[in-house]
């Protein structure tokens, strides 16, 4: 693709208008008549069963219309693979209302339908429920020791050794080992989980759904339900954030459809904040590293072992080690992880994976490494980098990381650092620097979509994806102004509906990279009839003409040597009688690759520090990412702030706790799970390192969800590390970790 009318610009979100003024409507917004309300009775306890539950005083409340239980609601499906989502890890997912097991606190028990909100709430509370309690196991740093590896779908834990590291380790001359961990965190999106279930008659139930993958939920719920799936439609055409928290059905879901199908009516089910407490979270780590290095900085052995926590029924986990050998060569390597089981819901991802934990540990440690060896920090990673994928053992298609050091370090100033510990002020404050690297592997998924031509020059791109904040409709767009040469506003599109066409949840950072790659195929059809319709025009200026040729642009196809070899979209389209041109197309991604495909980033952080209060400001932070073609800076920018955000919030702010008597997360509301607000984010400069990737896929794209959250807590935590001399372990760095003695 040449032209560039559309792509790499700056672009504000065509949607921007919408959601301002109110007029993008959610899943709790969609009004229907007769639409009766659900209110969820979650459990009390952590681990046992319901040995009675009485509905009788909610039943009796006037305007209840029922009380569904694990006792008293329709057929579910029986078989683990029925629940089994398309993002689902191995084991035997959660089955709302299925029997009297309790898996985890706060699990849903019951399911009150009534004709108003608030009613359904009022009755809620008047259900009484029994149990007999199990002992629960919820304390994941007591149970470090029973962690066990495991496989995922056949697949073994992520592990990988070459070379002799321990031996490595001890003839080294600079070593270093640490133990880092992060804690649960839960992704608060600011809309809640919501499904507004629309009962169409005759068993047809359309659903809008918090959801990233609309298809994902439509399958869901037809296995769950024993439906055809062409009974079932979900829709999702706005979501207020997900950050991995939608990928999954969660069970506002079944439990609207299973009101809905029972009472033959619409239902909508609402879960509160607290409630999102009981969905997936991020599980905590514990990750211990041992780096040994020669007097030069050249790392000699590299050892990784990390701890995750999943649920005792299903084994979910992200690779969390593998990433050290993408980023630094090292010829001896142990890297390996294990599970803890425990009495909670299952974790699920929240942005960024495995590689945002394994990346803090990573890079603190090499920040370790640096003070050790008395290297500056960016020149040690300089010293390490590697060129090569040492797990698959093969190159990048394009790693322009050396850029994002170089262009990172000089906006940020880093040649100005004293390399001293507790060496730099301003005023009262301690001042810190810090920086660490950020990695993403950039996947593709194999991905449908439509686009239409009508003769008056408008278009539709379609395609069943959601867009939960990044800009996807935005994306969309620009692909088919670009690509069939029509003005932004004309194109219309149309996505977050599990009738369009096939595309995977929104997430892992693989949506620009395929449904991007899908529109661009559904375009080039349209262009290869566009074209085949002028070159049959009497004395065509295109006679002869390929593809590669021409180039679509202000509703014309023109040469692309010569300009004046011109004919319009609309006279080709006269000429040959056609009104509409509509194609579908698939892209998968290149299984065959010789490469490995990553994102990268440099992060450089400044913290400013009370020395009295040990009170942390994060003052400025630049982030320097490297991910193939920005198809649009401004939208692409706003993904990488609000991901810094994030990272702040993982160095300093973010922690669920646990009460471990009742084996239940105590924080569980926006007043206690701390987040940056406007206050503590200050600065911060997102640089844009391009690359010409011509072997990743044809827009060569690499997608930019989760890179700017990767490293970031860690370059925050060198800061701290820098300005007071002290190195917090365990996030987040709160004052209070910062001031023990
Ligand atoms: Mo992202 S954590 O795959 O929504």
């Amino acid at each position: 693709m040449t032209a560039t009318s559309y792509l790499g610009k700056p672009t504000s979100r065509i949607e921007a208008r919408a959601k301002v003024t109110g007029t993008a409507k959610y899943a709790a917004e969609y009004n229907v008549p007769g639409l009766a309300h659900g209110v969820v009775v979650s459990s009390a306890i952590a681990k046992g069963r319901i040995k009675r539950i009485d509905v009788a005083d909610a039943l009796a409340v006037a305007g209840v219309l029922d009380v569904f239980t694990h006792e008293h609601r329709p057929e579910l499906a029986s078989s683990d693979e029925d629940y089994k989502d398309e993002v689902a890890p191995s084991g035997s997912p959660f089955r709302p209302l299925y029997d009297d097991r309790i898996l985890f606190s706060g699990q849903p028990v019951a399911l009150v339908v009534a004709e108003e909100f608030e009613i359904a709430r009022f009755a809620a509370a008047l259900v009484r429920v029994e149990y007999e309690r199990q002992p629960h196991v919820t304390d994941f740093e007591a149970q470090r020791e029973r962690a066990t590896a495991s496989k995922q779908d056949g697949i073994p834990t992520p592990s990988h050794a070459r070379g002799h590291p321990a031996k490595a380790f001890e003839q080294a001359a600079v070593r270093v080992e640490a133990e880092y961990r992060m804690p649960v965190e839960h992704h608060n999106p600011m809309e809640p989980f919501a499904a507004t279930a629309v009962w169409e008659g005759d068993d047809r139930i359309t659903v809008f759904d918090k959801t990233q993958g609309p298809q994902n939920c439509r399958n869901y719920v037809a296995n769950v339900f024993g439906m055809p799936r062409d009974q079932v439609r979900v829709l999702s055409p706005y979501v207020g954030g997900g950050f991995g928290s939608g990928l999954r059905p969660q069970y506002e879901l079944p439990l609207a459809v299973l009101a809905a199908r029972a009472l033959e009516r619409s239902v909508r089910v609402t879960l509160t904040r607290q409630q999102m407490f009981t969905l997936g979270y991020r599980s905590a780590t514990i990750q211990e590293l041992a780096l040994g290095a020669d007097s030069d900085g050249s790392l000699a052995s590299f050892r990784h072992d990390a701890v995750g926590m999943t649920s005792q029924f299903e084994d979910f986990q992200r690779d969390f080690v593998n990433w050290s050998s993408l980023l630094y060569r090292c010829a001896n390597s142990e890297l390996g992880q294990r599970l803890v089981k425990l009495d909670q819901n299952t974790p699920c991802d929240m942005r960024g994976p495995g590689g945002a934990e394994g990346a803090y540990a990573i890079e603190c440690a090499m920040d370790e490494l640096a003070h050790a060896a008395k290297i500056d920090p960016l020149e040690l990673r300089l010293i390490n980098y590697s060129d090569q994928d040492q797990i698959a053992d093969r190159p990048y298609s394009s790693k322009q990381l050396r850029e994002c050091y170089r262009r990172g370090a000089e906006k940020f100033g880093w040649s100005n650092r004293n390399p001293q510990p507790r060496s730099m002020r301003d005023g009262d404050e301690l001042l810190g620097w810090g920086m660490a690297t950020g990695i993403w592997e950039a996947m593709q998924m194999k991905a449908s979509a439509k686009a239409v031509l009508t003769a008056n020059g408008s278009v539709e791109i379609a395609s069943a994806t959601a867009d939960m904040g990044p800009g996807t409709y935005t994306m969309m767009a620009q692909l088919g102004a670009e690509m069939l040469g029509v003005p932004l506003d004309n194109v219309t599109v149309k996505l977050g509906d599990s009738a369009l066409p096939d595309a995977p949840v929104e997430g892992g950072s693989f949506t620009t990279s395929s449904v991007g790659s899908a529109i661009h195929a559904a375009c080039r059809a349209v262009q290869e009839e566009l074209l085949a319709l002028a070159r049959k025009l009497a004395g065509s200026p295109l006679a002869g003409a390929k593809l590669d040729d021409v180039v679509f642009a202000e509703g014309k196809i023109r040469g692309k040597d010569d300009a004046r070899r011109e004919v319009s979209v609309a006279d080709a389209m006269r000429a040959g009688k056609v009104d509409r041109i509509e194609k579908e197309a698939s892209a998968e991604p290149n299984e065959d690759s010789k490469y490995s495909h990553c994102t990268h980033s440099a992060v450089f952080a400044e913290v400013k520090i009370d020395e009295q209060l040990g009170v942390i400001r994060v003052t400025r932070v630049v982030n320097a990412v490297a991910a193939g073609r920005i198809l649009n800076p401004k939208i692409v920018r706003s993904q990488i702030l609000g991901a810094v955000v994030g990272g702040i919030g993982m160095a300093l702010h973010e922690e669920t706790a646990t009460d471990h008597r009742f084996g239940r997360f105590m924080t569980h509301n926006l007043a206690d799970y701390h987040v940056p607000v406007n206050a503590d984010v200050h600065a911060i400069d997102v640089i844009l390192v391009e690359e010409e990737d011509h072997e990743i896929n044809p827009l060569g794209v690499k997608g930019v969800g989760e890179i700017g959250i990767v490293g970031t807590a860690a370059a925050i935590a060198n800061a701290v590390y820098h300005a007071t001399g002290r190195r917090v372990r365990d996030l987040p760095i709160t004052l209070d970790k910062l001031m023990r003695d």
